[in-house]
């Protein structure tokens, strides 16, 4: 028996047979906050019912289908009864990196007018969605608040809220109702180059952030001042096998379930009303089930998304992931479909995608119940969200420029997250009138302080100047020191540090996205070996009788024994976004007289190879472990440490770690 079809059963049976329910794990129902009421739900799925059985199969695929703006022209929206458009990262109105508000609220109502002039019997408006995962980050003039990683060293549940929240007003102010936010992936490989976009390895801690944050950016779908939220990507994506972007996630049932899955718990609690499929592939090697590709996958999208955990609004596939399923390519994917993909992000060949779906379903291969509740699905997120009822530019945020911004809140969101793991040199904060040598590469770079996803796709081919209302890390600091205390070197080559009283060096990683920042199976943690420079600044200032303060600005927790052996004091500050100045409040006494409060969401490796390291692992050794931080005023006692590393690479993952079982540490 094909062991896809061995899982489906082992479903199927706990479904409907108690006595299965034994068997297998319990997938808990979650139970929406989105106003339940049996009048309610009755009209809306009476509204839902005549609007589908008036639509024509091509309405009904059209409806299922979402295209990039740089491949769809309004009028094609309306040729071919689009249900949604998106924009890729470093895609904007007319190619235009710097559009306004009111450039991207014009777009948006050229694309709702086209859905609105269709010959449908009942005309569907047109969504469009956008990554907005660190405010409305592809936008010129957003404030970009920190990754969330950064955000989980927070521990602040209520922080996320707000963010939630002010993220979902810029997003209107550009006439957008849909965000592909959060990502609640609980990453357990660091070498994956999406670490930084995963709040915690804790489950408990992505759970404690995903309900907040969803209901930041949905509110209760009333008003003008909310989005559609998207938990994504569904299953696993955290999960695979040495932190490969789209690669294979071996957990048992349980690990899915108490791992990977926790950050949905309270996301669908919340009222999520979109889910986006992982790229992943999910296998169960512990009981001999391969679930293949998570977007092929009718076990996971369906059994147990929709069934067991009752989710009711609609899953939208990632970019061309349906291509990824084996035997399907961009535009054609009957079993994507059958799986339980509601909605295909099928951004530049979505006009064949039309015409083969359609075919599938008038040979069968697709069958038309399935279409009809994709189609269901959708409409009724629609009319939750009160798409039908107004234009884009009718939205109050609607062109609203200001609301791109909320800068004091990013700042705070900044101070937060700093974890201080190191605390040996000056007394912080400095007291004025230090004489300050700022140096490393990071200092004076707003895009190595904002990251990945920053109005382009990877954070890269961009200047400051592209960053309006942003401040460097030392800008920051020259606003909190005073004019004249301080000087910047990139490189320390050309100064002498004996003439200052202390160093800051500001240094990390450049920005990626994605595959593009995985480290790469057998990698290691060790970020002198991509970063020489940063070693070679810090050995250029240390030992001469100045202490050093290391800012470590990074998209994960990283083997730096060797920086960490140079520095009297060592701040991890994560991708901060344009708020620079919160880095400056904890350092230097202009800063409002904040302190350190941030606290590890991910382990820090003491070895190069310690990539998989996670809180509740048997034989857990980290160097600082989760949980982790000082307060301004504690002082740490850090001998010199091994920086040692194995120069052939890491080994391949503990695969023992499959079937251990799961301790799960509260936040
Ligand atoms: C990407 C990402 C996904 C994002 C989508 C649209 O491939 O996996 O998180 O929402 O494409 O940009």
């Amino acid at each position: 028996m094909k062991t896809t079809l061995r899982t489906s059963l082992a479903l199927a049976c706990a479904i409907a047979f108690p006595a299965c329910a034994a068997a297998a794990p319990a997938w808990p129902a979650i139970r929406s906050t989105i106003p339940h009421d049996a009048a309610h739900d009755a009209a809306l799925d009476a509204r839902v019912r005549a609007i589908v059985a008036g639509m024509t199969l091509a309405q009904k695929i059209g409806q299922m289908t979402q295209a990039e703006i740089k491949s769809v022209t309004p009028d094609d929206v309306r040729k071919y009864y689009l249900g949604s458009v998106l924009n890729g990262g470093g895609s904007w109105p007319n190619n235009n990196k710097r559009a306004s508000a009111a450039d991207w609220v014009a777009l948006a109502d050229q694309y709702y007018h086209a859905s609105m002039a269709t010959d449908m019997t009942v005309k569907v408006p047109v969504v469009w969605g956008i990554d907005a995962i660190h405010g409305h980050s592809n936008v010129y003039g957003a404030t970009l608040y920190p990754h969330n990683i950064g955000l989980g060293a927070a521990r602040d549940p209520q922080l996320a809220h707000a963010i939630g929240a002010a993220t979902a007003r810029a997003v209107r102010a550009t006439g957008i109702a849909w965000v592909f936010g959060p990502t609640i992936a609980v990453v357990r490989d660091d070498r994956w180059g999406r670490t930084y976009e995963s709040f915690s390895e804790n489950p408990l801690l992505v759970a404690s952030y995903a309900g907040p944050y969803v209901a930041g950016l949905q509110g209760k779908l009333a008003g003008d001042g909310f989005v559609l939220a998207t938990a994504k990507h569904f299953m696993g994506d955290g999960g695979t096998d040495q932190g490969r972007d789209r690669g294979v996630t071996k957990a048992s049932q349980a690990q899915m379930m108490q791992i990977h899955a926790q950050g949905y718990y309270t996301a669908l609690g919340a009222g999520a009303q979109t889910v986006m499929a992982s790229f992943n592939s999910w296998n169960d090697v512990g009981a001999g089930v391969d679930y293949g590709k998570v977007h092929g996958s009718r076990a996971v999208l369906t059994d147990i998304l929709k069934t067991r955990l009752g989710f009711d609004g609609f899953v939208v596939s990632d970019w061309n992931g349906i291509g990824e399923v084996p035997g399907c390519k961009d535009d054609s994917c009957a079993q994507a479909i059958n799986a339980g993909i509601d909605m295909a992000m099928v951004p530049e060949q979505w006009k064949s995608f039309i015409a083969n779906t359609i075919a599938q379903v008038e040979s069968g291969d697709i069958p038309m119940a399935r279409i009809d509740d994709a189609v269901s699905r959708i409409v009724r997120v629609k009319l939750r969200a009160g798409l039908f009822d107004k234009r884009p530019s009718q939205n109050a945020w609607a062109g609203r420029q200001d609301a791109l911004e909320d800068r004091a809140l990013a700042r705070r969101a900044v101070r937060e997250s700093l974890v201080l793991l190191k605390n040996q040199g000056p007394t912080l904060p400095l007291k004025a009138g230090t004489r300050i040598l700022v140096v490393g590469k990071s200092a004076a770079s707003l895009s190595n302080q904002t990251g990945g996803w920053s109005l382009t796709w990877q954070g890269t081919e961009n200047t400051n100047a592209d960053f309006a209302h942003a401040d460097t890390i030392l800008a920051g600091i020259e606003q909190a020191a005073g004019a004249g205390k301080v000087t910047y070197s990139l490189d320390a080559a050309d100064v002498d540090v004996r003439n200052y009283d202390v160093v800051i060096a500001i240094v990390g990683e450049r920005p990626y996205a994605e595959g593009e920042g995985d480290i790469g199976l057998m990698g290691t943690l060790r970020h002198s070996s991509r970063y020489p420079e940063d070693l070679a600044v810090l050995q250029a200032v240390a030992g001469r009788g100045k202490p050093v303060i290391t800012v470590l600005v990074a998209g994960r927790p990283l083997y730096v024994n060797d920086l960490l052996n140079l520095s009297d004091v060592f701040v991890a500050a994560w991708l901060p976004g344009t708020e620079g100045r919160g880095v400056a409040d904890l350092l230097l006494a202009g800063g409002q007289g904040h302190g350190f409060t941030g606290k590890l969401s991910f382990s820090w490796p003491a070895s190069a190879c310690q990539a998989s390291l996670n809180v509740g692992d048997a034989g857990y050794a980290p160097l600082f472990a989760y949980g982790y931080g000082l307060s301004t005023s504690t002082r740490s006692k850090l001998a010199q440490l091994t920086t040692s590393f194995p120069a052939a690479g890491c080994g391949a993952s503990n695969s023992s770690s499959i079937n251990h079982p799961v301790s799960l540490v509260q936040p």
